[in-house]
């Protein structure tokens, strides 16, 4: 299965990608987990794409549909791909659309998470990332490990206040209107509400997806 996680910043992508992931045997792609790779490991793309992801705005699309179209030319994607963060924009969905069908393959859904600004600004003013696998926590602070992999717990750089505000605007801007793309394809797409227990958010999802 081909699935497509969308919603604002801190809707729980990162959260459910992997745990709806696992159920459907599939793994996943999250462009903003392998840009972090990137920065960290001092690449040159790493370096483009910093100057973006500090101030909250978006990494430019061929960077994006490079990144994709090499991940998913993989044989680890050939049963299947959850993904999260990518599409951002119509480009982006166009660009997508045209790498899976080179290979036979299509999306055969787009969740998509919802939840209020209010709630999004408080999640992630509260977040620590592992610094090694990317694992979200809330409630936990920097320099905590982390239960999966024991790296260290970090604040991520475009959590701060002026990067969170231009995050979801960026995503008014730009990416709400790919989910009416989307609609308009015809190809299923499914609201889910992202507010209540982590657990109770992937039994909505896997229901979404008739599972
Ligand atoms: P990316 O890493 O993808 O960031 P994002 O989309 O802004 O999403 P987040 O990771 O902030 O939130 P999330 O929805 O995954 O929420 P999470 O599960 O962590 O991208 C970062 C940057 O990279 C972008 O800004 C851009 O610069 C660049 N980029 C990446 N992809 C790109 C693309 N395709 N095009 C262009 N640029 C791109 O949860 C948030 C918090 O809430 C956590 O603390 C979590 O523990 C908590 N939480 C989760 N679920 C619940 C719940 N049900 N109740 C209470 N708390 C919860």
């Amino acid at each position: 299965m081909n699935i497509l996680l969308f919603g604002k910043p801190g809707a729980g992508k990162g959260t459910q990608a992997p745990k709806i992931a696992e159920a459907l045997g599939v793994p996943t792609l999250a462009t903003g987990d392998v840009l972090r790779g990137a920065v960290r490991d001092k690449t040159p793309m790493g370096a483009e794409a910093k100057k973006y992801m500090d101030l909250g705005k978006l990494v430019p699309d061929d960077v994006i549909l490079g990144i994709v179209g090499e991940e998913l030319a993989k044989p680890a994607y050939a049963r299947g791909v959850m993904l999260d963060g990518v599409v951002r924009t119509l480009p982006q969905a166009e660009g997508l659309e045209r790498i899976l069908t080179k290979s036979g393959r299509k999306l055969d859904a787009v969740l998509a998470f919802d939840v209020e600004s209010e709630e999004v600004v408080t999640r992630l003013s509260g977040r620590t990332v592992c610094e090694k696998c990317q694992t979200p926590y809330s409630g936990r602070s920097p320099g905590d490990t982390c239960d999966k992999c024991g790296g260290a717990l970090v604040r991520r750089k475009d959590d701060e206040p002026d990067a969170i505000r231009t995050r979801l605007s960026v995503y008014e801007a730009d990416t709400a209107p790919v989910f009416s793309w989307y609609q308009r394809r015809g190809t299923k797409v499914a609201t889910v509400n992202a507010v209540g227990s982590i657990d109770d958010v992937t039994k909505r999802a896997m229901k979404a997806l008739g599972r």
